[in-house]
């Protein structure tokens, strides 16, 4: 991913200093609650220490999240590959840590990903999948443009709603 920012946010590469904040936002019970709980701790320090290792220059997957007033590592964005009912789909996903709630910062890093992956990277179509009662992040989604398309059920039998871009294909 590349450096993005925004007025109030920066979405930069990986630093080894980020990990262990990182680790906390996806442990958090209350950060997880709608995204299948909590994660492994260990899990995610090794995916994430693998990430440095390997300096990867894939274009999509995830990014910390830089308050830039604080300089605090406050979430972690980005866009995932996912298979979408057998459709190869590209999905945007907002983290942030819970005392960053309720200030737009998820709709301030969404927009800037979105404007990435419709201008720069022209993908075809974009979607988020959310809980049915994650209703905040439903809203991040249509305040970035995007409108409830269908419903699904992905692996694992969790029911999810897709919501992607009008005008791209469904
Ligand atoms: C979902 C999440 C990213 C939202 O972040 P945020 O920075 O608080 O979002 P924003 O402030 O940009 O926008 C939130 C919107 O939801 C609205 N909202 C919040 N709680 C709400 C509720 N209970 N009912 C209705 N609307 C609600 C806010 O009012 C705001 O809309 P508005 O600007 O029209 O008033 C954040 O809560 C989070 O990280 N949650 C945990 C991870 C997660 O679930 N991510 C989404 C995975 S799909």
């Amino acid at each position: 991913m590349p450096r993005l920012e925004t007025p109030r946010l920066l979405l930069r590469p990986l630093q080894a200093s980020d990990v262990a904040v990182l680790v906390a936002i996806w442990a958090d019970p209350d950060v997880t609650r709608y995204m299948g709980g909590p994660r492994d701790g260990e899990k995610v320090r090794q995916t994430l220490e693998d990430e440095l290792r390997t300096h990867s220059t894939d274009r999509f997957g995830f990014c910390p999240v830089v308050e830039k007033a604080s300089g605090r590592v406050i979430g972690d964005c980005g866009l995932t590959k996912k298979d979408v009912d057998g459709r190869a789909e590209i999905e945007l996903v907002y983290v942030l840590a819970a005392d960053s709630w309720g200030k737009g910062y998820a709709t301030e890093a969404a927009s800037a990903l979105r404007d990435y992956a419709l201008g720069r990277l022209k993908v075809p179509r974009l979607i988020a999948l959310i809980d049915p009662e994650n209703v905040s992040s439903a809203r991040v989604a249509e305040k970035v443009g995007m409108q409830f398309e269908k419903a699904v059920v992905r692996p694992g039998g969790t029911l999810r709603h897709v919501y992607a871009m009008p005008g791209m294909a469904s």
